[in-house]
């Protein structure tokens, strides 16, 4: 996500198009009737494996190409240059592509959408309503208590159920502390995920938001409208998720809805929901998708902050010795505290460089753009490719080796529109100054606590299962300091 003083700064683009080609004029993959591209990134390891496909294909065709899987056409960009463009030319509201299985679900229980599906002017007056407590670093970091509220419980349970410092299933052990972060932080609730025995509401509450996400990919692919008719498995379990999810959702806001008076200092989403226009239903479904949006996400990008840790001891010491020379012995690690440290955020910020969680994300443009050498119509679909982009050698030296050093580098070249895990524009993640804090206070107290050592040095594959996770059990201990 770019800030409007790095775009500002970045070096203008040195490929404007005097005379643009049009889309077919877009190099790509082979393009058989029917099919597209399919067979061939089948061949290069199927759909799992296609964030490494489109780094081949970035390759060989360059900064753009184009692709069509099915009937499904994008077009790819994965260089800095063509994102400033599509920054500077982008529209009030901007697009992504729409995930019609949840719509589909809202518009059969009569519910509003979120941010995450939302669009047009709808979108925005939802976003401003947000964006002002959400994005401001001033207001997000009194959200520090809370966090660590459950960062205390988080790091005594890695203590407690280790077996010779590894952990059984550290991913969802991961999603159990994020997920009671964001209920804690949306909701005033904590849910207990942490504790040795996890009660029922609790339990469904987590599973429901699991088997929502895991039923809906099948349903980007295959029309929704004939799962619907056809009443799929699918299409039932999807439902009865969303159901679940949303009636443990309400019942905790109509709670924050009915106690106005008194708010305490750091209830930034108690501002927004008395404060802002929007009704009780979009409400609900705003804070719902925040929710969504927020768990996984964090929970993946701190598990490859602990892998890139385990796999660069050097890295791990220089970060330790920041933390012992900032957060006093007798003191927690808070916000305030952040802000002296620069290696933590550089390693934070190479971590999601080299291990995005999100590989790429997309916009359906509104409007003819020129990018580069190219005039692409309206309603072509953009893919942008961070996890291309951080693996580039092109914008980042010695790319694929984790060096945080780079980031605080007094003269660093690095072009901000090269890094983009979290977005960009308008449209770019509304939680990601939150997202941030905390992960890096998560990295604070674990490196303060634990020495996370590799446990194998054999390479680690990753697949891509709507975000990008390893292909096992990450190979890491944690040895009490
Ligand atoms: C959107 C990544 C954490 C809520 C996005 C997008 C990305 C992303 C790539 C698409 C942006 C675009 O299209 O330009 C991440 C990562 C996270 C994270 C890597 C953690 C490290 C969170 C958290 C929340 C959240 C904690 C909730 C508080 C959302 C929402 C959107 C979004 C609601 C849609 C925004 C809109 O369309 O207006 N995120 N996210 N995300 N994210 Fe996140």
């Amino acid at each position: 996500v770019l800030e409007e003083k790095d775009a500002v700064e970045a070096a203008p683009c040195p490929h404007a198009a005097s005379r643009a080609h049009s889309l077919d004029a877009i190099p790509g993959p082979t393009n058989w009737p029917l099919v597209g591209s399919l067979v061939e990134l089948l061949r290069k390891g199927g759909l799992t494996r296609q964030h490494e496909a489109l780094v081949d294909y970035h390759k060989k065709f360059g900064k753009i190409f184009r692709m069509k899987l099915g009937s499904f056409e994008s077009v790819h960009i994965g260089a800095p240059c063509l994102l400033e463009a599509l920054y500077r030319k982008e529209g009030n509201y901007p697009q992504r592509l729409e995930i019609k299985p949840w719509k589909a679900y809202r518009d059969l229980r009569d519910e509003a959408y979120g941010l995450l599906i939302l669009e047009g002017k709808d979108w925005q007056r939802v976003r401003s309503a947000f964006q002002q407590k959400l994005m401001k670093p001033t207001e997000v970091v009194k959200l520090d208590s809370k966090i660590n509220q459950v960062l205390v419980d988080f790091v005594s349970r890695i203590g407690n159920i280790n077996n010779n410092g590894k952990i059984e299933d550290l991913y969802f052990e991961l999603n159990k502390w994020s997920f009671e972060t964001i209920c804690l932080v949306l909701y005033d609730k904590r849910f207990g995920l942490l504790q040795e025995t996890v009660n029922e509401e609790a339990m469904n509450f987590i599973t429901a938001v699991k088997t929502m996400m895991s039923t809906f990919g099948t349903m980007m692919v295959t029309p929704v409208e004939l799962h619907k008719s056809l009443n799929t498995k699918t299409w039932q379990d999807h439902t009865a998720a969303w159901d679940r999810i949303f009636s443990t959702a309400k019942v905790y806001i109509d709670k924050k809805l009915k106690t106005n008076a008194n708010r305490a200092p750091d209830d930034l989403i108690g501002d927004i929901l008395h404060q802002s226009c929007l009704s009780k239903k979009e409400l609900y479904a705003a804070i719902t998708e925040l929710q969504i949006g927020g768990v996984e996400t964090t929970a993946n990008s701190m598990l490859w902050a602990i892998f890139n840790l385990s796999r660069n001891p050097g890295a791990q010491r220089k970060l330790l010795n920041e933390i012992r020379e900032v957060v006093p012995p007798d003191q927690d690690p808070c916000g305030e505290h952040i802000k002296s440290m620069p290696y933590l955020k550089a390693c934070l910020k190479e971590s999601m460089r080299l291990s995005p969680s999100v590989p790429f994300t997309s916009r359906t443009l509104d409007k003819d753009t020129v990018l580069g050498d190219y005039a692409i119509p309206k309603g072509t679909v953009l893919m942008i490719n961070s996890h291309a982009l951080g693996s580039n050698e092109k914008y980042f030296d010695e790319g694929k080796l984790f060096k945080p050093e780079r980031w605080v580098r007094e003269n660093s070249t690095i072009n901000p529109f090269a890094y983009v895990p979290f977005g960009i524009g308008k449209r770019m993640c509304i939680g990601r100054r939150l997202a941030e804090l905390q992960l890096q206070l998560a990295m604070c107290w674990l490196v303060r606590d634990f020495e996370i050592v590799a446990t194998d040095n054999k390479p680690l594959d990753v697949i891509h299962s709507g975000l990008l996770v390893p292909n096992r059990e990450l190979p890491v201990a944690f040895i009490r300091r």
